[in-house]
C-alpha cells in the first residue's frame, strides 16, 4: 500500500486556506497551524474533505510548543511531511528554524514552500534547509493596475502558491514588485 502524502501548513486559517483545501483534493492529510479554533473549525468545514484536516493549535512564537506538537504529529504519521508551507510573521524568527530542526531527521526529498512578505525581496535573506528539502520562495508583492495599487487578496495569494507547488517553480513573486513606490500605503 502506498504511503499518504501529508502537509504541514502555518496561515492556512487565512491567506493560505484556499491551498489546504486543494492539498486535500490531491490526496494529502493536512495539519494547520493556528491559534483561533473557531476560524480553524470554519475553515475546516469549507472544504471539501474536512475529515482530511487537522489542527495544530499553538502559537509558533512558542518554539518549544510548536517542536511537540510537530513531535507528535511525526509519531502519529511515522513520517516527517512531505511539504511544508510556510507563512510565518517576522515576529517569530525561530519558528521555521525550529520546525526545520525536526523535518530534518527526513531522509526522504520532501519540499519547503516559504511564503515572505514584500519586503523579504529586498532583504534575500538565506534560509538554511536540511540536504533533502526542495526549497521553493514566494514573495507576496501587489497588483498594479494603470495608477493605482493594491494588496494581493486572499485568493490571488492562495492561486499562486498552488501554481508554484503544480509547476515546481523555485522563486516566484505573485503580483509584483516594481516598481516599488507604487507598492499600496
Ligand atoms: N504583499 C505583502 O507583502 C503582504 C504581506 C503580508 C500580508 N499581506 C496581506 O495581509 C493580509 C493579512 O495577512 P496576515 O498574515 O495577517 O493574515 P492571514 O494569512 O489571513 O492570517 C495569518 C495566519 O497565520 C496564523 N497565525 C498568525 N499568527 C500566528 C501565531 N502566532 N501562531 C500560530 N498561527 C498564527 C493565523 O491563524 P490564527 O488566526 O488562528 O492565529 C492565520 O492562519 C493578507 O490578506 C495579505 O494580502 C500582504
Amino acid at each position: 500500500m502506498s504511503k499518504k502524502l501529508f502537509a504541514f501548513v502555518i496561515g492556512g486559517t487565512g491567506m493560505l486556506e484556499s491551498v489546504c483545501h486543494w492539498l486535500t483534493e490531491e490526496g494529502y492529510d493536512v495539519y494547520v497551524v493556528h491559534r483561533d479554533r473557531t476560524k480553524f473549525e470554519a475553515m475546516r468545514l469549507r472544504g471539501k474533505h474536512p475529515d482530511k484536516l487537522y489542527s495544530v493549535a499553538v502559537d509558533y512564537h512558542d518554539d518549544e510548543a510548536l517542536q511537540i506538537k510537530l513531535q507528535e504529529i511525526i509519531k502519529i504519521k511515522g513520517n516527517c511531511p512531505d511539504l511544508i508551507v510556510s507563512w510565518i510573521h517576522n515576529s517569530a524568527p525561530n519558528a521555521l528554524p525550529t520546525i526545520l530542526k525536526e523535518v530534518s531527521k527526513r531522509k526522504e526529498p520532501w519540499k519547503l514552500i516559504h511564503v515572505q512578505g514584500s519586503s523579504s525581496f529586498f532583504v534575500k535573506e538565506n534560509t538554511s534547509v536540511p540536504e533533502p528539502c526542495e526549497y521553493r520562495r514566494v514573495y507576496l508583492g501587489f497588483v498594479l493596475d494603470n495608477e493605482n495599487s493594491r494588496w494581493l487578496t486572499h485568493e490571488e495569494i492562495a492561486n499562486g502558491v498552488i501554481k508554484v507547488i503544480k509547476q515546481d517553480y523555485r522563486e516566484t513573486v505573485i503580483g509584483t514588485l516594481k516598481p516599488w513606490n507604487k507598492r499600496p500605503s
